[in-house]
């Protein structure tokens, strides 16, 4: 089977577009890829993060994600540092990733911005470790959001050097991005990127918030004041409404060309409340299962002793075929 890999760092939950951009995606590959989907808490530590509350953070994730539909019997659902070919590998091939290319990295600018007081040696290197992640499993396809497009370039400009000079050690995997969705929009600046950082907190929708919360929010959501209130989809002329029709779609599991028809003639008012409707009623079963599992340690425990075993069988081969290619002598 051909294999996808993706991740999701375990920094302050889940916003309802990590959910709508990768998870959602990441339901429909479980079924026909071998899936490897883990918590980034590697990646997290390049801001700084609380001990404690980055542990239960990365528990909170394994739960969400189980809750939200990922089978671990049939996905490898595992934590990142618990697979130490991760940093082994990462450190090989931030030898094969020259300066000027991290430094061109949107995210790593954006990062550097928001975060001048601790621009370190991590955060430069972030993307050499996501390339780290994706090619120890050889997979094919990286289901993401569109913000992870350049990460996804450089690391296939990276595999391919690398083959350039050892012959085929890593396939080259491409980006698995959803036609719709692939970038939930702020619900109060619908030409912003949703983001848990965001100051408006009425911006995003956390896939454990209150659904109370949830449709306040969605009421709230501003939508686009041109001369005629019509409803339909064109992310460029109607960020706004656009925005809540992705998420009525992802919700309903209908498609857009579907529901368009139906608002011909209703107000921005009847699109909110049923988006409201349609989200709460998608995440209030996924948060009365992840209640259910966060409680239950000993679930969570062999769900990540699982995972971590069948990510270490995969990650264990690539890794000596990287050591073996540069020469290095295996321990006797
Ligand atoms: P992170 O935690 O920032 O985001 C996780 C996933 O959610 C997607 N996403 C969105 N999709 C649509 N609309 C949005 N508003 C939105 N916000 C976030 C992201 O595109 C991403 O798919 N570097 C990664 C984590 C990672 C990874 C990997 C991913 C580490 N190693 C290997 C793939 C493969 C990240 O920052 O994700």
């Amino acid at each position: 089977k051909p294999v996808v890999l993706s991740g999701v760092q375990p920094t302050g939950g889940m916003t309802i577009g990590n959910y709508v951009g990768a998870i959602n995606q990441w339901l429909k590959l479980q079924e026909d890829y071998d899936s490897y989907f883990m918590l980034a808490d590697l990646h997290a530590v390049t801001v700084r993060q609380d001990p404690e509350l980055l542990r239960s953070r990365v528990l909170d994730g394994v739960a969400l994600y189980t809750a939200c539909g990922i089978n671990p019997e049939k996905a490898a659902l595992f934590v990142q540092s618990q697979v130490p070919e991760h940093a082994q590998l990462a450190w090989v091939l931030n030898c094969y990733a020259q300066m000027g290319e991290l430094n061109r990295m949107t995210q790593f600018k954006d990062k550097s911005a928001t975060h001048a007081h601790n621009i370190n040696v991590g955060l430069f290197a972030y993307p050499v470790l996501q390339a780290a992640d994706i090619l120890l499993y050889q997979a094919e396809q990286v289901p993401v959001g569109e913000d992870q497009k350049q990460h996804l370039e450089l690391t296939r400009d990276i595999a391919t050097r690398f083959n350039n000079l050892y012959g085929e050690v890593f396939k080259i995997p491409q980006a698995y991005i959803p036609e719709f969705g692939a970038r939930v929009m702020s619900l109060q600046d619908p030409l912003k990127k949703m983001s848990k950082s965001d100051e408006n907190l009425n911006g995003f929708i956390m896939m454990l918030d209150e659904p109370k919360k949830i449709e306040k929010k969605l009421k709230k959501a501003v939508t686009d004041s041109d001369e005629q209130a019509r409803i339909y989809f064109d992310r460029a002329e109607k960020p706004g409404v656009s925005n809540l029709l992705t998420l009525l779609s992802v919700a309903t599991k209908r498609s857009i060309e579907d529901l368009v028809p139906e608002y011909e003639d209703k107000m921005y008012g009847h699109l909110k409340k049923d988006t409201a409707d349609a989200v709460v009623a998608m995440i209030e079963p996924i948060q009365a299962r992840f209640k259910e599992i966060r409680e239950d340690q000993t679930l969570l425990n062999n769900i990540m002793k699982r995972g971590a075993e069948k990510a270490s069988s995969q990650a264990e081969g690539t890794l000596k075929a990287v050591y073996d290619a540069l020469g290095f002598i295996p321990r006797g």
